[in-house]
């Protein structure tokens, strides 16, 4: 059994662990909730676990379809081994139809369909309130390569299909999403971080009910639910 050994970081929603393997680190999936880069703090009873087993779920779901991610082994309620990697420092946004800081931006409603799916990429700087960057500002500035975004880009919009046609059949709208990226020790880009209601929007896709993060960073109440709701759409629990 894979042991805790030094906490080597502790983000808003996760702590990460080394283990006795080089090459692989422990996620601990925390209840702790912030948004609006930390102003916004509290807690969502029990989703630790959730975004732990959704995040396990959909990384195995992508792998089988040839995404490379940095999934390992489910090892508790909270707890998964994921290879070790460099974090590529960008959040990755994709976006199907307007809504959040897109919306805001452009003064589209929310909830318009966007002709074509847009990505974003924003720099991984808590201090600097995470700016959105282009493909000038990450080559300048050395976050990664040419190639590397090619991939990442590329990787990001299958993933974008995949999630989007899965979720379909669940009922669920896939309005957008963030993913990160790390590199491997031999170089290889993977997927990483995770994918859960605290980092995509869904909406029911009949009532168009928010079942994400959104309802606790608006204060809409039934957040809990919400969260179970798609661990239950997605796994049957
Ligand atoms: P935004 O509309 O606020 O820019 O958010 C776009 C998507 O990214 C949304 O699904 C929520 C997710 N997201 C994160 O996962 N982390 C963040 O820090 C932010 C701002 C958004
Ligand atoms: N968790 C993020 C923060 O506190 C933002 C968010 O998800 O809205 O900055």
């Amino acid at each position: 059994m894979m042991k805790r050994e030094e906490l080597l970081y502790e983000g808003k929603a996760k702590k990460v662990y080394a283990t006795d393997d080089p090459n692989l680190v422990l996620v601990d999936y925390k209840d702790d909730a912030t948004a609006f880069n930390g102003l916004k703090k509290g807690s969502i009873q029990g989703k630790g676990a959730i975004n732990n087993r959704i995040t396990n779920h959909l990384m195995q779901l992508l792998e089988k379809q040839g995404i490379p991610t940095h999934f390992e082994t489910e090892l508790s309620e909270r707890e998964t081994l994921v290879k070790k990697v460099t974090i590529v420092p960008l959040e990755v946004i994709v976006r199907n139809i307007a809504a959040g800081s897109l919306a805001a931006r452009l003064g589209l409603p929310e909830g318009t369909k966007l002709q074509k799916t847009v990505l974003e990429f924003c720099y991984k700087d808590d201090e600097l309130g995470d700016p959105m960057v282009n493909s000038y500002h990450i080559a300048a500035m050395g976050w990664a390569t040419d190639d590397e975004l090619k991939l990442i880009s590329d990787y990001s919009l299958r993933i974008n299909d995949i999630l989007t046609s899965y979720l379909k059949e669940l009922g669920i709208e896939l309005i957008d999403f963030k993913l990160e990226f790390g590199k491997t020790s031999g170089g290889t880009i993977v997927l990483a971080d995770e994918i859960s209601p605290d980092t995509c929007r869904f909406w029911d896709s009949q009532t168009h009910e928010k079942l994400d993060k959104d309802r606790f960073r608006r204060d809409m109440g039934g957040v809990e639910d919400a969260y179970h709701e798609i661990m239950k759409r997605l796994m049957g629990e």
